[in-house]
């Protein structure tokens, strides 16, 4: 018997322009997934037969990357975060299944990050037609500040890089760690709208509406340019301008639509008690995020407005076998 973990994340800044090669600031959460596998005599998942073409990322990654052809198994997984609300869900569920198996076919290897890394990327590649950025799956497979960028972005320590064919073409990035200051007094508190949100439904809507209108890549631009001030902020420690700089990335979120009433109404509900909020990954529904020193009255005003708060310091540990 096997069990791993791999954390969350959240998107400090850059959701929906790192597909486009902006850069995209994430750390980890300290929420995750953590998956059991053991040998068996039928493939079950969750007590029932497992049925691949509904659970795309575990059955790419036991078919098409570990070329799997042991026993059947017995697949439990245990989640803490909410699924399909921006807080990758799938990204953790894909690393914690790769390193469980990992572990039970190489028993002796120990596990290598940025190989999980790849096998994540692929996976969520496979299930988002395509388009996906290793945000995710960079993020919770190393842990901790994770800048993704289509060029490597100075004061950053790079650790690999990746590429995609997407049907917008060729993307290539650049994965590298940042560090987190030593602030003990400020967290984010993510704010779960109650609706789910499909990443590559999201994903796809701003490339239909760049298509119609071009000049939203502006947007695109501007989120990039917001993300690299705000890794500066980050790094110098000065969490009033990180908060800052969430404001008007998410200002350049809602522009090009990936905003909608329920965030919205939990980012009003929260303001003034945070130094920023915005909405966290794909958007459409999913969460919102507050950076914030008072994460309790925060929490209990998400609760208040109607949604679901999780409380985080930023950047906990990355993906592990337990
Ligand atoms: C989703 O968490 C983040 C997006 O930028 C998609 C991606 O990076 O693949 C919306």
């Amino acid at each position: 018997m096997v069990t791993a973990f791999a954390p969350g994340k959240c998107i400090l800044f850059g959701e929906h322009a790192v597909v486009y090669g902006q850069p995209a600031v994430a750390v980890s959460i300290d929420a995750g997934v953590e998956v059991t596998i053991r040998e068996s005599n039928s493939w079950i998942l969750e007590g029932m037969p497992f049925e691949p073409s509904r659970h795309p990322h575990i059955s790419h990654i036991i078919n098409d990357i570990f070329d799997y052809t042991g026993k059947p198994l017995k697949i439990d997984i245990k989640s803490g975060l909410f699924s399909a609300a921006g807080l990758g869900s799938s990204a953790a569920l894909s690393n914690s299944m790769g390193a469980a198996l990992h572990q039970l076919v190489n028993p002796d290897e120990p596990l290598d990050l940025i190989s999980l890394a790849r096998i994540g990327h692929s996976a969520e590649a496979n299930a988002q037609k395509g388009r996906a950025s290793p945000t995710d799956t960079a993020t919770s497979a190393l842990g901790g500040c994770v800048v993704v960028s289509g060029e490597r972005v100075k004061g950053t320590q790079h650790v690999f890089d990746a590429t995609l064919e997407t049907p917008e073409g060729s993307r290539s990035w650049s994965i590298c760690r940042a560090s987190l200051p030593q602030v003990d007094d400020t967290w984010i508190v993510l704010g779960f709208t109650g609706i789910g949100s499909p990443t590559g439904r999201m994903v796809a809507g701003v490339a239909e509406l760049i298509e119609r209108e071009p000049q939203k890549m502006d947007d695109i631009r501007a989120i990039g340019e917001i993300t690299s001030s705000g890794l500066d902020s980050l790094s110098e420690g000065d969490m009033e301008s990180v908060g800052f700089a969430m404001n008007s990335c998410h200002e350049k979120l809602r522009n090009i639509g990936v905003s909608c009433p329920e965030i919205e109404s939990l980012i009003s509900a929260v303001e003034n008690h945070s130094l920023g909020t915005k909405l966290t990954g794909a958007g459409g529904g999913g969460c919102m995020v507050s950076l914030t020193r008072h994460p309790r009255r925060v929490a209990e005003c998400i609760e208040i407005a109607g949604g679901k708060p999780l409380v985080s310091k930023l950047g906990s540990g990355g993906a592990r076998i337990l």
